[in-house]
């Protein structure tokens, strides 16, 4: 399950250019937004989950963030991304990885940023599994960003079928270890011209 689910990533990013695949935004603009906002400092520690080629990590350097991580489980999504970077690519903590099976450090990190992975997860036990993941992961205070297709979006993305939610729904996947602090939607705009209606919901990992 886990390695078809590699081979096809590792083919969607080997085959089309970063610039092409649906998801593809010039900037992260609403995590970006949502990150600053919460005030999150530029010594914090914070991971881009699924974060494949995605530019989020290039901005973050621009804005002085320095402890930088980025997994996916395609390696030709991170070699993308280094590529593009360059020498700043070794100011970047890179993991090759499946994040349900990953090992990362406990309470490694202040921010946990997801768009357009958790909707991957389509069984109940990979969803509690990812949780469980954010919850040994982050830090008591931390900030979790979660962007999922919203209930009125598409009910697939690269050809795999994905849950839809409303910010309610999102949240209720995480419980109350994680307080809402807000939720917010986004019409994406795909390199195709189709509209995606994506939902973000921020919250903050209560202090245990
Ligand atoms: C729709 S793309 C979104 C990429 C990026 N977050 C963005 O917004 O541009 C989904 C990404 O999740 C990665 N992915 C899918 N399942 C994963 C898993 N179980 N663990 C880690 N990465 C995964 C894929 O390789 C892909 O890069």
């Amino acid at each position: 399950m886990v390695m078809e689910s590699k081979d096809h990533w590792e083919k969607v990013y080997s085959t089309k250019a970063a610039t092409e695949v649906s998801w593809f935004q010039e900037h992260a603009g609403l995590s970006l937004k949502l990150i600053e906002q919460a005030g999150i400092p530029a010594s914090a520690s914070i991971i881009d989950v699924g974060g494949g080629a995605s530019t989020l990590v290039d901005d973050l350097l621009a804005k002085g963030y320095a402890q930088l991580t980025v997994l996916d489980l395609s390696a030709a999504a991170l070699e993308t991304a280094k590529a593009r970077l360059g020498p700043a690519a070794d100011r970047v903590r890179w993991i090759e990885g499946d994040i349900l099976q990953a090992d990362l450090p406990a309470g490694g990190y202040d921010v946990w940023h997801d768009r357009a992975v958790f909707h991957f997860l389509t069984s109940e036990a990979d969803r509690q599994a990812y949780v469980r993941k954010v919850m040994a992961a982050v830090k008591p205070g931390g900030l979790v960003i979660v962007a999922t297709f919203a209930e009125d979006g598409p009910t697939m993305c690269s050809g795999l079928p994905v849950m839809r939610y409303s910010a309610g729904e999102l949240h209720g996947e995480f419980g109350e270890p994680f307080e809402l602090l807000g939720h917010e939607r986004e019409s994406h705009q795909t390199p195709g011209g189709q509209e995606q209606k994506f939902v973000y919901c921020f919250c903050r990992k209560v202090a245990s």
